[in-house]
């Protein structure tokens, strides 16, 4: 094998993409796929990778530091691109400290595994860490983040995230390490947990169910293809310039609102439904504390220096994507149950 990278989060929602790719598009690699298993990790979303010869699972906790350094000591790692976190900015508000323990300790911990295992061996290795565009707060009065923007976190989910995007620079200046860190916008596409806004909000209404809206729906995210981050990750991954951050984005704004109308119009044409009859489903709850109001990215970096820019238009995507719930409902339905925790146990355990 020509390289041998360790992908923490593999089995989330961008991680699953991002192993796919790196296990289809470099059969020379051997892709070790690192994740414990939250609520949030599903090992169906790679049911097509798991046969694989150049790929590898791995149960473990990225805070765990005794397993961390023995895996580095058994695999001698080229790269490590560094997605497992806690993602979700609600569950944060309701359970920080889960927050701080994976996102900032499990992130000094892969850091610390990393400086002492490369030491003096620093040539040709690279730890890519992925982080969002939320630890750059919100956007209030216009204009877009730049790699330039002052951190200004505002949850605790992008405080942590915030924290763990320091360590890394830390690392770097200090060490010497070799690093890269990517801050992108909201993600959508087949595999997210439907705790977020586009799943949560395709499933309630392929079920009659209503659709929550925070506020009045006002808030503004800059939505992503997720195939199209994991090809920002892979162009940042091979020729990016240590130390550099880029930002990544579709320059796809909406509100919160608009998207949901779209949507329900997408799966009234879907589903035969009379238009205007999920719209219904729209119910206005109460508002996330600290809700950021907007979120947008300026790309040009990425695009300039390395030349990416996304595939698909919103229309594609989106298409894309409700297609893939509606044909996946077994996923879906899995998800919903826990079911999905049982594949782990047939596939690794009782074997
Ligand atoms: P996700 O919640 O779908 O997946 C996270 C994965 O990490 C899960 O498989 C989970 O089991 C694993 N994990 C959690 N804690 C772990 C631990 N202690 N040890 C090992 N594995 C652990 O998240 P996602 O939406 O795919 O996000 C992936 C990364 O990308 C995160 O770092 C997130 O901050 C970042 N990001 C996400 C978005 C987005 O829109 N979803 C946008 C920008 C950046
Ligand atoms: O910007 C990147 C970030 O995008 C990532 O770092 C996070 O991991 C990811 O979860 C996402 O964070 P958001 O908070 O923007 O995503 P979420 O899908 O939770 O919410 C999107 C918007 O929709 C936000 O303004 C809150 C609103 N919302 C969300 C839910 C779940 C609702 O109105 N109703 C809902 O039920």
């Amino acid at each position: 094998m020509k390289k041998t990278i360790l992908i923490t989060g593999g089995a989330g929602f961008i991680g699953s993409h991002v192993v796919r790719l790196f296990v289809n598009l470099y059969p020379d690699y051997m892709v070790v796929n690192l994740d414990n298993l939250t609520y949030a990790g599903n090992l169906e979303n790679l049911k097509d990778v798991e046969p694989r010869p150049n790929y590898r699972f791995v149960k473990a906790d990225i805070t765990d530091q005794e397993t961390i350094q023995q895996l580095f000591r058994d695999f001698d790692f080229d790269g490590v691109i560094h997605l497992a976190a806690e993602s979700h900015v609600d569950r944060s508000i309701t359970n920080p400290m889960a927050f701080m323990h994976t996102n900032v300790i499990g992130t000094a911990n892969l850091l610390n595994a990393a400086r002492e295992n490369w030491k003096d061996r620093f040539t040709d290795r690279m730890f890519y860490h992925i982080s969002t565009d939320e630890v750059y707060g919100s956007l209030e009065n216009g204009g877009f983040f730049t790699e330039e923007t002052a951190y200004d976190p505002r949850s605790p989910y992008s405080a942590s995230k915030a924290g763990s995007d320091h360590l890394v620079r830390a690392y770097f200046n200090t060490y010497g390490l070799p690093v890269l860190l990517s801050n992108c916008s909201n993600n959508y596409g087949p595999n997210q947990f439907p705790e977020k806004l586009i799943p949560l909000a395709i499933n309630n209404i392929l079920h009659k169910k209503p659709i929550p809206v925070y506020g009045q729906g006002e808030n503004i995210r800059d939505w992503l293809f997720v195939e199209d981050h994991a090809a920002a990750i892979n162009v940042i991954f091979h020729k990016g310039k240590p130390g550099e951050t880029y930002n990544i984005g579709g320059n796809n704004e909406w509100k919160n609102i608009d998207l949901i109308r779209l949507l329900c119009r997408i799966m009234d044409r879907k589903l035969d439904r009379v238009q205007g009859e999920s719209e219904k489903l729209i119910t206005f709850v109460k508002d996330r504390s600290g809700h950021d109001l907007r979120y947008a990215i300026d790309a040009a970096k990425l695009k300039k220096d390395l030349g990416w820019e996304p595939s698909l238009t919103f229309e594609q995507g989106i298409e894309k994507t409700v297609d893939w719930y509606l044909e996946n409902r077994e996923w879906l339905q899995h998800v919903l149950t826990g079911d999905y925790e049982k594949y782990y146990e047939r596939q690794y355990v009782k074997r």
